[in-house]
């Protein structure tokens, strides 16, 4: 029986990230992982090959539309889907591959296998029980079923995200169940590959959460790329049959039934936390009704020295918010002064554009009864943007109407997802928006466009 000072349970970016942060701190770790290769949901079936399709679709897309443009003449390319699928896994397996290097370089054992924790101290892993000091799970999350819908995924043709990454071939048609993130990504991902993309929404917009404005461009920028939306509809029911399926749905507006046909239907309303076979509830580890650990400011569960972080816990489930509660927790376990600022997590959709947020939104500012200013800038007067016909969208700066502090920051537009740490890092440093006002931006880049939001704030842009 191996001793250990810390056991993780769970490869993805919250464990993988916790066990190297532990090793190097001097603590003898193991992460137990029962898939076949490390990474988690993020770098298996998630995160890392999503964001390859998006890639490939992307340059396809650039192809078809913008290469005439600047004199790129011929055909745009035909898709070869098995070789598409095949870099895709190829990129799964250099990441996962990668944390193994990290895992060995790092001196973690990697104990293969599914973990239950028959008492605290000790976590069984097969026939085998290991004893440690301390346990951290990061068990994850998984797909939740449509909420009061009569719903079966089977991953062939009702699919989740898993499914919907390995599709036998591009369909013609998909109806996608829900408009947040991973619908809308997966559902550009096919639109551009020639799949009759159709949204179902239950709200009356997509991507709940996120800044109105923002969501209301985002929904037309996707409309003019060709994806379809029935907002406010409640789904009820999907039933399969020969070469597709039939999604029920209800208008929630005036109460009328209507149904939409498709080859796919992807399943994309939400995921839940993911703790099945640990044995949790005999353990006595205090769940909340949504089946969250619940855990104190240390990442303790009600067990003393069972720890819990990532999506199995509350919060955004997000691969980085994992990773930064994965870093705390290994330090507060050596003793350091771990810590995650919740006030300044971003979140990213990888479409195209991308959208990007951190902090308060105008409407949350609101609803604190904050007074706020907002500094706006549209991609439009951004030079670099319009050379690469990437001016669709804007940047969305709020910032505290008497100290200037910046509060939240939106973006929709090229790169966003790179350009909002530069507000992480002001915020951070509680910067003011005058802050980033007076930072040289180098000449021509995207990031202009974050400077000129935070001119807004102040006297004025220059280029709007
Ligand atoms: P989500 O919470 O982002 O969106 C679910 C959507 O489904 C919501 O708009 C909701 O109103 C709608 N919905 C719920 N019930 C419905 C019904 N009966 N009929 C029609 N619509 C309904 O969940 P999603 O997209 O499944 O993503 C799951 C998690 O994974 C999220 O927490 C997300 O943040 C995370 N994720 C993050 C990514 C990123 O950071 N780029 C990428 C993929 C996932």
């Amino acid at each position: 029986m191996a001793q250990y000072d810390l056991i993780v349970i769970g490869s993805g970016p919250g464990g993988y990230v916790c066990a190297i942060r532990a090793a190097q701190l001097g603590l003898k770790t193991a992460c137990v992982e029962g898939r076949e290769t490390l990474g988690g949901t993020c770098l298996n079936v998630g995160c890392i090959p999503s964001k390859a399709l998006l890639h490939a679709s992307h340059q396809l897309h650039e192809a078809q539309h913008n290469f005439e443009k600047m004199g790129l003449m011929g055909d745009a390319p035909s898709v070869d889907w098995a070789k598409m699928l095949g870099y895709k896994d190829e990129v799964i397996a250099g990441n996962t591959k990668g944390i193994e290097f990290l895992f060995k370089k790092n001196k973690i054992d990697w104990l293969k296998g599914w973990a239950s924790i028959p008492e605290a101290g000790k976590v069984k892993v097969g026939d085998e029980v290991h004893e440690a000091k301390h346990i951290v799970v990061a068990s994850g999350s998984e797909s939740a079923p449509v909420p009061g819908a009569d719903v079966t995924v089977d991953e062939k043709t009702v699919v989740t995200s898993t499914g919907a990454l390995a599709l036998e071939k591009i369909p013609e048609t998909m109806t996608v169940i829900g408009g947040g993130v991973i619908g809308l990504e997966l559902g550009s991902v096919y639109a551009r590959l020639g799949t009759k993309v159709t949204v179902v929404e239950y709200l009356d917009g997509i991507t709940p959460g996120q800044d109105a404005e923002v969501a209301k461009t985002f929904q037309r920028i996707l409309k003019r790329q060709g994806l379809e939306f029935v907002t406010g509809a409640a789904v009820s029911k999907v039933e399969t049959g020969e070469g597709g399926a039939t999604t029920h749905y209800t208008l929630r507006k005036d109460d009328s039934a209507h149904t939409l046909e498709s080859e796919i239907v992807l399943v994309a309303t939400g995921r839940r936390p993911y703790t099945d076979g640990l044995g949790l509830e005999a353990l006595g580890v205090t769940l909340t009704q949504r089946g969250q650990i619940e855990v104190d400011d240390h990442y303790l569960t009600s067990v003393e020295g069972i720890r819990a972080i990532g999506d199995a816990i509350a919060g955004p489930m997000l691969a980085h918010k994992a990773e930064d509660e994965g870093m705390a927790v290994a330090e507060i376990l050596a003793g350091q002064a771990g810590h995650v600022n919740y006030e300044v997590i971003p979140g990213v959709i990888y479409t195209h554009p991308e959208v990007a947020s951190v902090g308060l939104t105008e409407e949350l500012a609101k609803e604190e009864g904050r007074a706020y200013k907002v500094g706006k800038f549209a991609f439009q007067g951004n030079g670099r943007a319009k050379a690469n016909f990437a001016a669709d969208g804007f940047v969305k700066m709020i910032a505290d109407a008497e100290t200037d502090r910046i509060l939240g920051c939106h973006v929709i537009g090229p790169m966003a997802g790179d350009l909002i740490h530069e507000i992480c890092v002001a915020m951070e440093f509680g910067a003011a928006a005058e802050d980033v006002a007076r930072t040289c931006h180098a000449h021509p880049t995207y990031s202009e466009a974050m400077r000129e939001a935070a001119l807004a704030c102040g006297d004025g842009a220059i280029h709007a």
